[in-house]
């Protein structure tokens, strides 16, 4: 692949990155680990114009490459596509970390404290600050998230999102009862607000919308029904909403929806399941909804570390896998369900889940699915969540040793790229992500700027 390239394809080259260059195209547990993926232990990734233009042996393609373009060093680095997170809530994020209760509990008592805030002027705004500095500070350069009912909540999102230059998928929370008034729409402005914002961003830039109604609780019929319209209205954008995750909410929606036979079966009936649709959590469900899954191609998340820390239940990947006809299954954090931001942790707590029921999951199944898997089951597996030419640059780059734990671990690891990427996953967090490139451009945050504010007063403060 590389040893016919020709010189003026690089001519537009903005910046190289040297080091160990992982990749992959298929999934491990179908085409077996050696066909899934491509390792160059000194490797080239040339960018241009926000997109990778060439991947290869660093030897082969330097010389194509002009003096003039900076080279980032990243030897003895991992280079990954950007990982991809396919459930997460960025109104919560002052709800991670909240003590003691279950799901229905948990919403009433923080998540809809917190989330009714996003209603207030600016604050919307800097909450998405924080939760971009967040994600790129952990390698996620895409994720599937959920704003809040406000439609300023969407707003704030997406020109954060244009601002960074990431590929995002978000969506106005639709939700008319069983929250409080601050919280509410109505079946009518829950479906008005979010086609207007769907108008607005859907395909602007990177950015791609997803049709939200929260779950069954708190949404009437009527506006399940708003909702199911808006997605045959737009066949190309996302659904999303929760499905299976705790026992009580299973027997709520039982009692709001009797004439459904499933708690999947009350999105089936409004046109809500389709191979678009992402399903957090999908913990209990019963056969038939499982075959509602399959047969609609619909996407489960799985989202260990909330299911965990919300004391939800365990998912089982094995049951949706190898289901006659497969679920297609991501992998997510959940946030603040979730007790952390990071793929790499919420890998560490998914082995524990599976572990737990006596499944296996080896550390290059769970790189696929933090990067191409999760692109695949969003579509998007011809712009992210791969280095090849023609890919968006959307990269993490990690580095095996960057806690002394984690170096000194490292000392026994030879040569081994599935030990090494199972320490990552199982040690590594934040510190591990040396730089984070969004289209190109490094990107993530050094410092909080607040951080970064105090410590200049404190010296000016200092000054004799
Ligand atoms: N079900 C409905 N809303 C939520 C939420 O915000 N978090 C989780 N984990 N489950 C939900
Ligand atoms: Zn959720």
């Amino acid at each position: 692949m590389t040893s016919h390239v020709c010189p003026s394809l690089f001519s537009g080259a903005e910046r190289v990155l040297r080091g160990r260059v992982l990749s992959f195209h298929a999934d491990p547990r179908l085409a077996g680990a050696e066909h899934s993926y491509r390792y160059i232990e000194d490797g080239l990734v040339v960018i241009a114009q926000g997109r990778i233009v060439a991947v290869g042996e660093a030897h082969a393609l330097l010389r194509h490459v002009g003096a003039h373009v900076p080279v980032d060093d990243h030897t003895g680095r991992l280079i990954l596509p950007g990982f991809v997170d396919t459930h997460i809530h960025y109104p919560q994020t002052r709800v991670i970390a909240s003590y003691g209760e279950q799901l229905l509990e948990w919403l009433q008592k923080y998540t809809f404290v917190e989330e009714q805030k996003l209603r207030q002027q600016g604050h919307a705004e800097h909450v998405a600050r924080f939760f971009f500095d967040e994600l790129l500070r952990q390698g996620t350069t895409t994720a599937v998230v959920y704003c809040s009912v406000h439609p300023q909540s969407v707003d704030a999102f997406f020109a954060e999102s244009e601002r960074r230059g990431t590929r995002m998928i978000a969506g106005k929370v639709m939700m008319d009862r069983n929250a409080p008034e601050g919280l509410l729409d109505t079946a009518e402005s829950g479906y008005s607000e979010s086609r207007a914002l769907l108008q607005a961003w859907h395909g602007r830039g990177r950015q791609l919308y997803a049709i939200t109604p929260r779950f069954a609780i708190t949404s009437t019929p009527e506006q399940l029904e708003a909702a199911g319209t808006l997605a045959r209205e737009f066949p190309d954008a996302y659904v999303q909403t929760h499905l299976g995750e705790n026992r009580a909410e299973i027997a709520l929606v039982k009692q709001l929806f009797p004439q459904a036979a499933s708690y999947a079966d009350v999105y089936a009936r409004h046109g809500l399941l389709g191979p678009k649709s992402i399903l957090g959590h999908c913990i209990y469900l019963e056969d038939s909804e499982l075959e509602l899954l399959a047969e609609s191609e619909s996407i489960a998340a799985f989202c260990p570390t909330s299911n965990l820390f919300l004391g939800s239940g365990l998912f089982d990947m094995r049951r949706l896998q190898q289901h006659a006809k497969p679920v297609r299954v991501g992998i997510a954090t959940d946030v603040g369900g979730g007790t952390s931001y990071s793929m790499l942790q919420t890998a560490n707590e998914a082995y524990k889940v599976l572990q737990l029921q006596g499944q296996q999951w080896p550390a290059l199944q769970a790189f696929y699915m933090m990067t191409h898997g999760n692109a695949a089951v969003l579509g998007l597996q011809d712009r992210i969540g791969s280095l090849a030419q023609g890919f968006e640059a959307d990269i993490a780059v990690l580095d095996p040793r960057a806690t002394p734990a984690m170096a000194h671990r490292m000392e026994c690891i030879e040569d081994n790229l599935a030990e090494e990427l199972f320490l990552l996953m199982t040690l590594g967090d934040d510190r591990c992500v040396a730089e984070t490139y969004v289209a190109g451009r490094p990107s993530k945050p050094r410092k909080p700027e607040a951080v970064l504010r105090k410590a200049a007063s404190q010296l000016l403060a200092d000054m004799p």
